[in-house]
């Protein structure tokens, strides 16, 4: 069997602790390949993971005539521009979410990509590759849980390096482009549309520049949809994560149908307020008062327990930290 031949654009964490080690068990892939901007740091990745050729520069690795793939998890300021330079060099790309830091960016790769028909470039949002997503999906979009009218998300987690990309505004760091689009990105799988307005405050964090903590409405027509996002929060409740410090979130994604109207709540478990309100006697989404954008205030929280009958499932994903 041929096998697709593969190169990694840069020495990121992630292509070094996750994609790297899964691409050891692909059948039709060889990972042929890796550049970074430092030479010696791609022959080290390169030994470790038995990679044939290292090189010094990312053009390099675009002018290797004998790679099919570039695989690219490069910060997100550098995924469109090295991404169309991949299409040009005539290779399928990969690129990481979030594939372009504004819809003009994202304007810009697509008549790239329009202008090389035959290579191919995808997102790498792998959450809706999984099988559990793929069958969430297909409940829905088979009636399974009613007509969707909201989704709401929570997604958070900590992050307070200064060193980490997520940190560094000019590089397209901040929590929106890291973990809000995951939000956006559910949204636009359970509808299967595309919002036509969308309103949005952010909370700048001071010493990075970036938005640290970012609230939003979506409006997809018929319904409106709710994502909180974070990565960091000033809220004492928020930044005190139920999972060991450092160790990420795990999402915990919920399908339900309840009497009068169906819900989707996509949340994690960090800044899950039912988790959270078991452990911290003062939360504050237990007041009358609920945040629009709180998951409490979801027919899902509200219902009884033995009234939800729905599917709850719990996964672990990966998370930057
Ligand atoms: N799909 C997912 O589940 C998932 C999970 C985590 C991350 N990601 C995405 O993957 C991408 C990388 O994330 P990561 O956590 O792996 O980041 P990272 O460890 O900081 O890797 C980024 C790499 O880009 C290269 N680079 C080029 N210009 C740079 C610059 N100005 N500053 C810093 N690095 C630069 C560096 O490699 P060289 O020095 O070798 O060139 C660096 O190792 C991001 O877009 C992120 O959103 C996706």
């Amino acid at each position: 069997m041929q096998k697709l031949r593969w190169g990694i654009l840069s020495t990121s964490r992630f292509a070094r602790t996750k994609i790297l080690p899964a691409l050891r068990h692909a059948a039709r892939v060889e990972v042929a390949a890796i550049a970074s901007r430092d030479v010696e740091r791609a022959r080290r990745v390169a030994a470790e993971f038995a990679i044939p050729k290292a090189y010094g520069a990312y053009d390099e690795l675009l002018a290797d005539p004998d790679i099919d793939v570039i695989y690219n998890p490069a910060p997100n300021h550098l995924h469109v521009p090295w991404s169309i330079k991949a299409l040009e060099a005539g290779k399928h790309v990969l690129c990481e979410k979030p594939i372009a830091l504004s819809a003009a960016e994202a304007r810009t790769l697509l008549d790239a990509s329009r202008r090389h028909p035959r290579q191919k470039i995808m997102e790498a949002f792998m959450y809706r590759l999984h099988p559990q997503w793929r069958r969430a999906a297909a409940i829905v979009r088979g009636g399974g849980v009613g007509e969707p009218l909201a989704v709401q998300t929570l997604f958070s987690y900590v992050n307070e390096d200064p060193n980490n990309i997520r940190n560094q505004a000019d590089i397209g760091g901040g929590a929106l482009m890291d973990i809000g689009c995951y939000a956006i990105s559910v949204a636009r799988l359970v509808f299967g549309a595309e919002p036509h307005r969308a309103l949005g405050r952010a909370d700048i964090d001071p010493r990075f520049g970036t938005d640290r903590v970012i609230s939003g409405l979506l409006d997809f027509g018929y319904t409106s949809w709710a994502p909180r996002v974070g990565s960091r929060s000033r809220s004492r409740s928020m930044r005190r994560p139920i999972g060991p410090a450092g160790s990420g979130t795990s999402a915990a994604t919920t399908v339900t149908r309840s009497a009068s109207k169906s819900a989707i709540s996509t949340r994690s478990r960090a800044t899950s307020c039912r988790a959270r309100s078991s452990r911290t006697p003062r939360c504050r989404h237990r007041s009358r008062t609920r945040s629009p954008t709180c998951a409490s205030s979801t027919p899902w929280s509200r219902a009884p327990a033995r009234a939800r009958g729905s599917t709850s499932r719990r996964s672990r994903r990966d998370v930057p930290d």
